[in-house]
């Protein structure tokens, strides 16, 4: 796809990955970036930057994806479309209807809307949770969807509704299925990567960071301008329909993160650990149990002694 003289439009642009988007179009020979967004969790300081180049413009007439009017009439004209708007995992699980008119009704609206305006491609944020709990890793594309909370579910259905387009009505679509995403404008309440604007912020106020548990949760963390690059990629690529993880394919404990932090930091705090409360270490132990079991490991003892521990403290 060739982007020389395109108009944009970035749902949820003014978010977290969408305002890194709008950053990196910017270096395009585009002609109009368009951020649709209901400010909900975005915020202009991440894109105020952006709005000083005379071809980026909020469009001014509101920006909730269950509108279909005002969506249908921000698409008049438009190229290309970067669909990141999603109500998160935390909220998912507490408002799941909302998630539902949001994540599910929301992508639908936008799905009708790029065919309705002949839009080029559909570049759709969907989100490692389709997977769930690692039944085996590393987790690759065949991965099943083994998922079995709310928010992993929307994605699967707009990824689904995504292929349903593309097969009907021919529109090209590429969705991106994150790991954790860290960078500079990430909130602290996200549901894994949260924890390191939370180390960072406990480290300037000279407080030592707390580990909830042993530290050996592990997690692939990307940063938020490699997923920016990956969505400009794949805009730009052939590809017709596709699906695809974006991570690095590196595990890093928590622990690991926080030695890391520390050091970067040049501090001489120390980690302090927090044992899980009693539910958490459960809930804990029994993830760990069903994990081990599934990679065929036969000791379990260690974990139930965590446990065990956990709750006597
Ligand atoms: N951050 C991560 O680690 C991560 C991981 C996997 C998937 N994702 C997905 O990537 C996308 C972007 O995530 P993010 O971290 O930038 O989140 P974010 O909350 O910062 O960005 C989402 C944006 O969508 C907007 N929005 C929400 N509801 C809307 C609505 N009804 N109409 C219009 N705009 C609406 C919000 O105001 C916000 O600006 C989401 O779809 C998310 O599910 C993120």
């Amino acid at each position: 796809m060739d982007l020389k003289g395109s108009k944009v439009l970035v749902i949820g642009g003014s978010g977290f990955i969408g305002s890194a988007i709008v950053r990196r179009l910017i270096a395009e020979d585009v002609k109009e970036i368009i951020i649709y967004d209901n400010f909900v969790r975005g915020k202009y300081e991440n894109i105020n930057d952006c709005l000083t180049d005379s071809r980026v413009r909020v469009y001014e007439f509101g920006g909730d994806i269950r509108d279909i009017d005002i969506l249908d009439d921000a698409m008049k004209g438009v190229d290309y479309v970067f669909h990141l708007a999603a109500m998160w995992l935390l909220h998912c699980k507490d408002y799941p209807r909302t998630a539902f008119e949001v994540n599910i009704a929301g992508t639908f609206n936008v799905l009708e809307a790029c065919v309705r305006n002949k839009v080029k491609k559909l570049v759709y944020s969907s989100s490692a949770s389709v997977y769930g709990d690692a039944l085996e890793v590393p987790m690759t594309e065949n991965h099943p969807f083994n998922n079995k909370n709310f928010y992993g579910a929307t994605k699967i259905a707009g990824e689904a509704m995504c292929t349903a387009y593309n097969d009907r009505y021919g529109l090209p679509v590429v969705g991106l299925r994150y790991m954790n995403v860290y960078g500079p404008g990430q909130d602290q309440h996200a549901a894994y990567t949260g924890v390191i604007p939370i180390m960072l912020n406990k480290i300037d106020m000279n407080e030592s960071p707390l580990i909830n548990g042993d530290g050996t949760q592990a997690y692939d963390f990307i940063y938020v301008d490699d997923v920016a690059d990956c969505n400009i990629s794949a805009l730009k690529s052939a590809m017709n329909l596709g699906f695809y993880n974006v991570g690095t394919g590196v595990q890093t404990t928590i622990k690991e993160l926080c030695d890391l932090i520390l050091k970067l930091k040049g501090t001489d705090l120390k980690v302090r650990f927090k044992p899980y409360d009693a539910d958490d270490a459960r809930q804990f132990v029994k993830n760990r149990i069903a994990a081990l079991k599934r990679r065929k490991r036969k000791s379990t003892l260690n974990m139930v002694f965590h446990w065990k521990k956990a709750c006597l403290n």
